[in-house]
């Protein structure tokens, strides 16, 4: 069924009610100059179905709910890469760690628990894995946890195989990458490098849905990162969003937003430490 059969795309109507159903489901909003986008990735999903119309996919989508998870997969921007914004990363390893040892000693716990609430395909949780583990070095005792969630399945898949192509590499210094990562064959001509086991060990993949209204987590990280995954929400989305963010930061823990999404921090008992970095030193409500 070549793609031109669907003819020249949606029409106005189809559109609304793919892009409403879109929202309901995950809060990201498709504007009218992604339509094509939205077209060439549901004629895929159709083609894969062997459905021949739009109103035929729609009907589909209702009569399985599972569905929905390969719609909002299919329109998920899933852009990412290791050590992106190296600043974040920088403050993991230096000003991060002392304020925890700051904040553990004398308590008798040395847990230290992150949250990647848009981990994607994985660059980003285990890059904080590394960071982390990095500051540390030799110091023992500490037991790191990051939970990496992420809306999208397909990119989630990607963060358990751990594996990546050397483009994917290329934010990743050459030191760091003979330390935390080992090579895993060639797909297709490029070689691949797989994270060590001592870095997987420490990452949580689960599917949480953000604009769900209840999290299967509980509060007390002592950062979360929250990074371009806002620019997909509406203006009272993200408010809400890093409102309820704030609510699972313990006290005196970071909230780590992307830099151009740091505006969006100045609120609810956070205080700007440097752009798209907030400390929690109040409640939000
Ligand atoms: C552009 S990537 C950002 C990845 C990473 N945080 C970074 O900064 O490199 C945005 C991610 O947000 C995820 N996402 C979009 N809507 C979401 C939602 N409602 N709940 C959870 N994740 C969502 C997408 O699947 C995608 O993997």
């Amino acid at each position: 069924m070549p793609e031109s059969m669907f003819g020249s795309g949606l029409s106005a109507l189809q559109f609304k009610n793919f892009t409403e159903l879109i929202w309901q489901e995950s809060g990201i909003r498709v504007p009218e100059d992604e339509k094509d986008m939205l077209v060439s990735r549901l004629v895929k999903r159709m083609l894969a179905l062997k459905l021949d119309t739009f109103d035929a996919y729609y009907t589909h989508l209702h009569r399985e709910p599972s569905e929905k998870i390969y719609l909002i997969d299919s329109v998920s921007t899933n852009m990412t890469g290791f050590f992106r914004e190296p600043k974040h990363f920088g403050f993991l390893k230096g000003d991060f760690l002392n304020a925890i040892r700051q904040r553990r000693s004398g308590t008798g716990s040395r847990k230290i628990s992150i949250w990647s609430v848009a981990s994607s395909t994985g660059e980003e949780p285990y890059s904080i894995a590394i960071s982390v583990l990095e500051g540390l070095g030799s110091e023992a005792g500490w037991e790191l946890s990051v939970l990496a969630s992420d809306i999208s399945t397909s990119a989630l898949g990607r963060l358990e195989t751990a594996t990546y192509d050397e483009i994917a590499m290329k934010g990743v210094p050459e030191a760091l990458k003979k330390k935390y990562f080992v090579p895993a064959g060639s797909v297709g001509g490029r070689a691949q490098h797989r994270v060590v086991e001592s870095v997987r060990k420490r990452i949580l993949g689960r599917r949480i849905n953000l604009h769900d209204k209840s999290w299967p987590v509980s509060p007390g990280f002592d950062a979360i990162f929250c990074r371009n995954v806002l620019i997909y929400f509406d203006n009272s989305a993200q408010k809400e969003l890093v409102c309820r963010l704030c609510g699972y930061v313990a006290m005196g823990g970071y909230l780590v937003l992307a830099s151009p999404e740091s505006i969006m921090g100045k609120k609810c008992g956070l205080e700007l430490v440097t752009p798209g970095i907030f400390k929690k030193v109040g409640t939000c409500f």
